[in-house]
């Protein structure tokens, strides 16, 4: 089966990686309220007996166990992604491991080294897809804006030629698609690997302004990362900065897009852009769910947690947590600021925050800025955000006016 052999297959991944969820909340608020460490037995899985499934639904047990790394390993992912994203990954490493790795790879993704990317690389790659239906006065912007968006971005950064992007982004989907079609993405991830292997030689040998160059020669204490880790970050960089990043500009569009009135309010004060993409990944986190294996007999919020349970934060209902956020079901950016765990939270909070919001700030000024009374298509009915574990809207169908006419 040829699963995701084109960019459109699109549709289909989209079916299969997200189910057709439209509202989880009303179940978690319930779960928040009723059983917010919640033990699910799964019988029969030999070998595996006696080790539940455990959700955990209020902020302050999900901050709780994340802060306690030790207790709570995310070796787990590696058990569960290690064939698509290689052995090395950060995101399942743990201290003092960790620690290490992304010390090396943490400077290229400072605020600061991030900065000089602004003009050159994201406000270029959101104007080049903006070019290509600025003068029909219509476009469906998760196909045509939010999803080759991010991918444009990290292949820039990753300094790959430009022809190679058509390519780049049909592995990226063939990796994302991994649990639906684990050959499909083992696949890619070895292709992706030998693709890189030449790149990296050459930027070994002539080190160049980008992110590979800056990842051979990171070194600390005279340590440098091998060749496997480098790999292992770079798959990663595809899901962990593709993935996330088209869904949640999706979700901060779908919620200003069905709310004229705090849209007109940004489009007027562009100072409100930082609270707007906050406010979004809270109500609305792309990642609703992470994942972390207990390393001992534990207890959470009052339930025993036997040694070997998977544990997972569900991200989506502790951003939502009612002693935290007031009316926390609405979507609304003028509420005061408090911190959320949309970006997770202790030692693996996300790595790529900050280009993140940098890509959202400088998208949604450009789509302000270029598509005047830009507005979901009145004749295009049912336009929502679904899924159970990646959550982003459907589609976005917009009409706006075309500039000179
Ligand atoms: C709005 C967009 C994004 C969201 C909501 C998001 C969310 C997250 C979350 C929840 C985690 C923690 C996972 C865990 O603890 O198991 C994480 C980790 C990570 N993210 Fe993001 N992410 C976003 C964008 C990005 C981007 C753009 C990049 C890079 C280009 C990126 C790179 C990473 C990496 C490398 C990690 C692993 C960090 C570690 O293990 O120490 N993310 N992200």
């Amino acid at each position: 089966m040829q699963l995701f052999d084109d960019l459109e297959d699109f549709g289909e991944f989209e079916d299969f990686v997200s189910g057709d969820v439209r509202d989880p909340y009303t179940e978690l608020a319930r779960l928040r309220r009723e059983e917010p460490v919640q033990k699910i037995e799964i019988p029969g899985i030999p070998g595996e007996e006696g080790k539940p499934i455990v959700m955990v639904y209020r902020y302050e047990e999900a901050q709780q166990l994340l802060r306690d790394n030790e207790t709570f390993s995310s070796a787990i992912i590696i058990q569960a992604f290690g064939d698509v994203f290689g052995k090395h990954v950060m995101l399942g490493m743990d201290e003092p491991e960790h620690g290490r790795h992304r010390n090396l790879v943490a400077k290229a993704f400072s605020q600061k080294a991030l900065s000089r990317w602004e003009d050159t690389l994201v406000s270029a790659a959101g104007n080049a897809l903006i070019d290509r239906f600025a003068d029909r006065g219509h476009a469906e912007l998760t196909k045509e804006f939010t999803f080759p968006y991010p991918t444009l971005i990290i292949a820039g950064l990753l300094g790959l030629p430009q022809e190679d992007f058509a390519q780049f982004q049909r592995w990226s989907i063939s990796m994302l698609a991994f649990t639906v079609n684990p050959e499909r993405g083992r696949e890619a991830s070895e292709a992706l690997a030998e693709y890189l292997r030449p790149i990296l030689e050459a930027r070994r040998a002539e080190p160049r302004d980008d992110l590979i160059s800056g990842l051979a020669a990171a070194e600390i204490d005279g340590e440098k990362l091998s060749d496997e880790e480098i790999f292992s970050f770079l798959r990663l960089l595809l899901p962990a900065g593709v993935e996330t990043t088209y869904r949640a500009f999706g979700n901060l569009l779908y919620g200003l897009l069905t709310h004229p009135d705090q849209l007109e309010a940004v489009r007027i004060d562009r100072s409100l852009i930082s609270q707007a993409i906050e406010e979004a990944v809270r109500w609305e986190p792309p990642l609703s769910m992470i994942t972390r294996v207990a390393t001992r007999d534990t207890e959470l919020g009052g339930v025993h947690i036997p040694a070997g349970s998977s544990v997972m934060p569900v991200l989506g209902s502790a951003n939502r947590e009612e002693r935290r956020f007031a009316d926390p079901e609405e979507f609304n950016i003028f509420r005061p600021a408090r911190a959320h765990i949309g970006f997770g939270y202790g030692v693996h909070v996300c790595l790529g925050m900050h280009l993140a919001r940098m890509e959202m700030r400088v998208a949604l000024n450009l789509l302000l800025d270029r598509l005047p009374n830009l507005r979901l298509d009145p004749s295009v009915g049912d336009v929502y955000i679904r899924g159970q574990v990646f959550r982003s809207p459907t589609s976005l169908p917009v009409v706006f006016d075309v500039a000179g006419t």
